[in-house]
């Protein structure tokens, strides 16, 4: 079995690379309908409204419908669209790098944190190298693993359910949108962008789900931090995507230390594909809503910036992030299949070749050799 070591420390030998990131590039998207069922389509974006407050996030758990993820889905529905895409143009889209925006996010927050374990699969074909999630390792050492946990986590839902229409406000009737309280909760339903963005010189394409849409013909915002006199015009499809996050309010500087290190991830998530803006709603312990706070993602690394709390820096997690890449590309040199792991509190990422058969699609490699 053969082993690379890739050191994580020291940090600054990371530092001043100046990596230059191209801007991410919406190039196709897909949906997954309301029975998880994939569709070649933007059917299932929704679109920010704002949602009311003073709403408990915890109501409608007992009916929430949950996505069964104990099923490896692999890339599928990634490779499905890029068959479509390159069907459809009748070009190849060539990368060094295909996968899942998660994969991404985990390399950028590595440096910020090295408690966290992860496990990915990576296998080269046709001179791309394709990473997913370790499933069965999720699996094992993820998600909640009790009641509070589970209402947790039904907190995010229920608030991108109080958040979203689906459809621009001015064509939902009104009642849509003030049943949005007592509608049922499900993460059946998704969106997600592909994207071709660039770290360096490693060409990625990257797919990720994206919460909602913010229409151009937003009605005058609830909350005052929305009131911006001199809004900036969209230059692209992406800036009018939301991520939307709940956040525990802030009432000490321990909650203000937790929240900053929060930040970095919505940085880093919506940096990746280009998600302009993040939504935070603030809940109370009793997962009460309190409030809503908007983030423009460019500006949140000036935050923890300015801080001077040091934990952490968008520049660095982009150079440390470029250096990984170029080690996988390195490392991952045929069609087998590797192992890419940080093993908690590991100071090192290793790749390790496996004795797996690919994961890719047949679909996807009978399309790239038929
Ligand atoms: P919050 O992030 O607001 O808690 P995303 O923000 O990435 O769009 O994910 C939507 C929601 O999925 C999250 O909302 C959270 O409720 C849930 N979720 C995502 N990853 C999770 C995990 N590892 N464990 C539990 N819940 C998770
Ligand atoms: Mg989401
Ligand atoms: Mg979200």
């Amino acid at each position: 079995m053969t082993t690379s070591a890739f050191p994580l420390k020291p940090l600054h030998r990371f530092a001043g690379q100046n990596s230059a990131v191209r801007q991410p590039q919406e190039i196709t998207c897909f949906s997954y309908d309301s029975s998880h069922k994939l569709r070649l389509d933007s059917s299932s974006l929704r679109y920010y409204y704002t949602p009311e407050l003073n709403v408990p996030l915890s109501e409608g758990f007992e009916t929430f419908i949950k996505h069964d993820d104990s099923v490896d889905e692999h890339l599928d529905s990634l490779l499905e669209a890029l068959i479509d895409l390159e069907r459809r143009t009748g070009r190849k889209c060539s990368a060094d790098i295909v996968t899942w925006r998660g994969m991404m996010t985990k390399f950028m927050s590595l440096p910020f944190n090295m408690r966290d374990g992860f496990e990915m699969l990576a296998t080269k074909f046709q001179d791309t190298i394709f990473i997913e999630e370790h499933h069965a390792y999720r699996q094992r050492t993820q998600g909640p693993t009790n009641k509070r946990g589970e209402i947790m986590s039904f907190w995010g839902y229920k608030f991108e359910t109080l958040s979203t229409l689906p459809s621009p406000w001015d064509d939902c009737p009104r009642s849509l949108i003030e049943s949005r309280t007592s509608e049922v909760v499900s993460n059946e339903a998704q969106f997600c962008s592909i994207v071709k963005t660039g770290f360096g010189p490693v060409r990625l394409i990257l797919g990720g789900e994206v919460d909602a849409a913010w229409d151009a013909r937003l009605p005058p915002p609830l909350h005052p931090s929305l009131d911006d006199p001199n809004p900036q015009p969209p230059t692209t499809i992406q800036h009018n995507y939301v991520e939307l996050k709940t956040s525990k309010e802030i009432m000490n500087q321990r909650d203000d230390v937790a929240f900053e290190r929060k930040l970095q991830k919505f940085w880093a998530q919506s940096f990746l594909l280009g998600v302009g803006r993040v939504l935070v709603g603030f809940r109370d312990d009793d997962g009460i809503l309190r409030s809503v706070r908007e983030f423009d993602t460019q500006s949140i690394p000036t935050i923890a910036k300015r801080s001077g709390r040091n934990l952490w820096d968008g520049k660095l997690s982009i150079d440390f992030t470029t250096s990984v890449l170029k080690w996988i590309l390195e490392t991952v040199v045929d069609d087998g299949v590797w192992l890419i792991r940080h093993r908690e509190n590991g100071q090192v990422l290793e790749v390790e070749r496996t004795d797996r058969s690919t994961f890719l699609s047949e679909s996807f490699v009978k399309w790239r050799t038929g």
